[in-house]
């Protein structure tokens, strides 16, 4: 991948000074999911599919850009003068939101940068290629003008600039995930301190199997503010009757007996998925370090399930591909993955299965929404890296 993305730049921006490459994975969220902003738990793992970037300063304060996965869009020019957000500047608003992010941090950035990028991630799958793209801009600014951050610096960066950048209320999962990914690792992370530990994910025997809906997003980004500020609302009226500052303190009986202090009945829906998501999140990590692989698989399709019917965020793609794997044979668990709204499921299928899994819920996709899924058999990687 090195020598094609640096013949590439070459041939593009024709550039022959000191090409730097470099790696950021994207990420998959194994359960725990829409709690990161709820402060509670998440359990996240890095990718070893994701995206590489070839980058070469330049003399004067200009930003070039350029997508192998989008030849047809050229090069993309803009200016650390004009660091603003801009929809007709595509995918260039997630680097220059970073970048933006650093100047607001009080980090200077000292000269423009051409910048070439090719992804292997799908786009808008819910396997976060925005969040890595971000990722990957912090950790070659860090290694391009030696910013003294961390790795944790450059996630929050990143969550600074989707937030504030691009207009999308994320929280702190995908970037944290992305990183401080580890190989055959997830990340158990506590997004109310965010302390976190690593653990082994040494499935004997089985894959993690990624099924793509190809359904894009689309509205996906404001219904997920939406979501958001159901809580925010649900919280808020938990609070008149507990001392409590996220959902995520609450355990499933505490929520039983307080919820009815929530109003409407969709916010009080939204606020349960978030209290017993985060509750499965501890007990799914239990089952895991307990060796207890189907214990984890049980959790994740009750994880489904609440996003199904209690957070409203899965749809008729991502419900088709999770029943279907239910239905069959070595499925040791599947739900669906990230943000919701179209994107991907994550299911755990036993070796000898894999195959069988693919034709069967490849096939049963196909002949119900009318157009192919893919399948990614995944391997946990590490964080961002030179290459
Ligand atoms: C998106 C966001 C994350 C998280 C997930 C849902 O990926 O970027 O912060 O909220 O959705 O768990």
């Amino acid at each position: 991948m090195k020598e094609n993305i640096v013949k590439r730049f070459k041939e593009v921006f024709g550039a022959e000074g000191d090409i730097r490459t470099f790696f950021a994975p994207g990420r998959v969220n194994l359960i725990g999911e829409h709690t990161d902003y709820n402060g509670g738990h998440v359990f996240p793992c890095a990718l070893t599919i994701g995206t590489y970037a070839a980058v070469c300063r330049r003399e004067d304060r200009k930003l070039r850009f350029y997508s192998m996965n989008f030849e047809a869009s050229g090069v993309y020019e803009s200016s650390l003068d004009d660091l603003k957000p801009a929809k007709e500047a595509g995918w260039t608003n997630y680097p220059k939101g970073v970048m933006w992010a650093f100047e607001q941090k009080g980090f200077s950035i000292p000269c423009g940068l051409d910048l070439m990028l090719y992804g292997n991630i799908p786009n808008g799958s819910g396997l976060s290629s925005s969040a890595s793209v971000e990722v990957m801009t912090g950790y070659i600014l860090k290694c391009l003008f030696g910013f003294d951050v961390t790795l944790q610096d450059i996630a929050l960066i990143g969550q600074y600039a989707e937030n504030n950048f691009n207009g999308v209320n994320c929280g702190i999962m995908d970037q944290f995930a992305i990183a401080m990914g580890k190989k055959e690792n997830a990340i158990f992370l506590d997004t109310s301190d965010l302390s976190y530990e690593y653990a082994p994910i040494l499935l004997k025997n089985a894959k993690i199997v990624i099924s793509c809906s190809n359904k894009k997003r689309g509205l996906g980004d404001s219904k997920y503010n939406e979501r958001r500020s159901e809580c925010e609302e649900a919280l808020a009226q938990l609070k008149t009757v507990v001392d409590i500052q996220s959902l995520g303190e609450l355990d499933e009986e505490q929520f039983d007996r307080y919820q009815d202090a929530i109003k409407r009945e969709v916010c009080r829906r939204r606020a349960k998925h978030a209290v017993y998501e985060n509750q499965r999140t501890l007990k799914a990590v239990e089952a895991l370090k307990a060796n207890d692989v189907e214990q984890f698989g049980r959790l994740m399709n009750d994880s489904h399930v609440s996003l199904r019917d209690d957070y409203e965020v899965t749809g008729i793609e991502l419900d088709t591909l999770v029943e279907e794997a239910w239905k069959t044979e070595g499925v040791i668990g599947s739900r669906m993955t990230g943000a919701g709204f179209g994107g991907c499921t994550v299911s755990i299928v036993k070796d000898e299965a894999v195959d069988a899994f693919i034709r069967q819920v490849g096939g049963a996709y196909r002949k119900k929404i009318g157009y192919d899924a893919d399948f990614y058999v995944v391997d946990i990687g590490d964080g961002p890296s030179e290459i």
